[in-house]
């Protein structure tokens, strides 16, 4: 089989150390779980203050950082205990338990709805006669498979679960979030950090995930008022690339989409237009990228409107966020079994706060970046990340490692590694350095030559151009902020 775009990106990854197994050096490591390495943190990092700047800052959203065990409780009044659960079927030869959705729709080339029932799917597994992909042997019945973890805590061993979706923290801090904070109506409360699914078939290293992060945004409003607030409206002429149920993707502004209905209202709008502009600022490219309404029978249990960014990649369409519209639903269900008050005043009225979301995956988000990003010519394989995400933003290199050119480089790379990531490398051929740089994106070389020993300037290279000039060691903290800078989109 030819070497697939994504093959080499996993090759890149190992070799690299983005991201690798985890527990690896195991026999018995299991499956959905995945280090971040030096340049996979750095890429994260920036990747997540890209977020925090794009919509966190931008939106007054307040962000928090909860736990990641939870009381059983949250999980009975959210509804994860009894409806997140996955379908699967047991072979009846050698015993393995199997997605069982999953392995129709591969056999089948067909879409298993997430909401169909177990007899629905059953039938549809007899239809296609889906067999073990493991022994090959018969499948049983359908049944379900709660996808939490569960854990037990302290000595009591209390029954406790670590959390399946960021948003439940946020859900449950609700009110003292809205009571400490002086909130009105609407407000967003966001949330970066780990979430953990019993995936029975995790897959494609950071695509499927048992422990794996997500970048979650909660936008409490008044449902009356989801189309007169006056910032959602600011987005009216913005075009989204929107794929309403059962049609092709069409380049709509938000003020068509909802005025035709397509959209509910405003408010989801706005936030969809915010989403979008985020992974177009990431360097998603924006003809492969989609935002999929997705229907009745593919929402999760939560959900009354859903739609999905989703991105063209090697391995097909992903998900990269749902946005749900989860209306009272969370909050009812919270004061239900808490028994808490979690209503609000909004202009003298007692409400629910309604809810809409913007669920990011963050790893695989990571994945499509670099996806997007990858450029190989017979030369060169150069990764155009937007400069400011790129994991190691400098190198210093000397041209050659003699005659004080390193001892001069190094106190370079002294000076500036406070300031920005960098790294100095002395070892072999110059070429081979710069092309060793542009596989994982960096931006710039720094090069220190003989003219440097005469008159303190150096060399700056450019990743995507190649192009070089020379800068003053006096200038070069200035010149190197101006090219990294968020704000920045032109090279060297
Ligand atoms: N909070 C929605 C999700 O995790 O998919």
């Amino acid at each position: 089989m030819p070497e697939t775009l994504y093959d080499k990106l996993m090759k890149l990854f190992l070799n690299r150390g983005f991201f690798f197994p985890s527990c690896e050096i195991y026999s018995d490591a299991p499956a959905g779980f995945w280090e971040y390495g030096k340049l996979g943190v750095l890429l994260r990092n920036r990747f997540v203050e890209t977020w925090r700047r794009e919509l966190v800052r931008r939106d007054d959203m307040i962000e928090i950082d909860g736990s990641q065990i939870m009381a059983k409780q949250v999980f009975v009044a959210s509804g994860h205990l009894e409806s997140f659960a996955d379908p699967v079927s047991r072979c009846q030869r050698c015993g393995a338990l199997h997605r069982i959705d999953r392995l129709i729709e591969e056999k089948a080339k067909i879409r298993v709805p997430e909401r169909l029932r177990d007899e629905e799917i059953e039938a549809l597994l007899r239809k296609y006669n889906v067999k073990c992909p493991t022994c090959g042997g018969a499948l049983g019945p359908v049944g379900r498979f709660n996808m939490m973890f569960q854990v037990r805590v302290g000595g009591a061993g209390e029954e406790a679960y670590l959390r399946p979706e960021t948003c439940q923290s946020i859900f449950v801090d609700f009110h003292r979030i809205y009571m400490t904070m002086g909130l009105k109506l609407p407000f967003a409360v966001c949330q970066f950090g780990k979430s953990f699914r019993n995936e029975i078939s995790p897959r494609q290293s950071l695509m499927r995930l048992r422990e794996f992060y997500q970048a979650e945004i909660e936008v409490f409003f008044n449902p009356k008022k989801a189309n007169d607030y006056e910032k959602v409206k600011t987005v009216a002429d913005y075009k989204l690339r929107l794929m309403p149920r059962d049609q092709e993707v069409t380049e709509m502004t938000c003020r068509e989409a909802v005025e035709s209905g397509i959209i509910s209202n405003y408010l989801s709008a706005y936030y969809l237009a915010l989403i979008q502009q985020f992974y177009e600022k990431v360097g998603l490219d924006k003809k492969r990228l989609r935002l999929r309404q997705l229907g009745d029978d593919e929402k999760a249990f939560y959900a009354i409107e859903a739609w999905d960014v989703e991105a063209e990649t090697s391995l097909g369409w992903i998900e990269l966020v749902a946005c749900n519209y989860r209306g009272d639903y969370d909050l009812s269900g919270h004061m239900r079994v808490s028994g808490k008050d979690l209503t609000v005043l909004d202009d003298g009225e007692k409400i629910i706060p309604h809810i809409f979301e913007l669920s990011m995956g963050v790893d695989r988000s990571i994945y499509t970046v670099i996806e997007h990003n990858y450029l190989e010519t017979q030369n060169r394989r150069v990764l155009k990340l937007p400069y400011f995400l790129a994991p190691i933003q400098v190198a210093v290199f000397p041209l050659v490692s003699k005659d004080g050119l390193p001892e001069k480089a190094i106190k370079i790379y002294e000076m500036i590694k406070l300031d920005f990531d960098a790294v100095f490398d002395d070892k072999g051929d110059i070429g081979k350095r710069y092309r060793k740089m542009d596989e994982v994106g960096t931006p710039v070389c720094i090069t220190v030559d003989y003219q440097t020993l005469e008159d303190d300037t150096v060399t700056i290279r450019d990743r995507d151009t190649m192009a070089q000039r020379r800068v003053h060691i006096s200038e070069l903290k200035e010149t190197l902020s101006n090219i990294l800078s968020i704000s920045h989109s032109h090279g060297v």
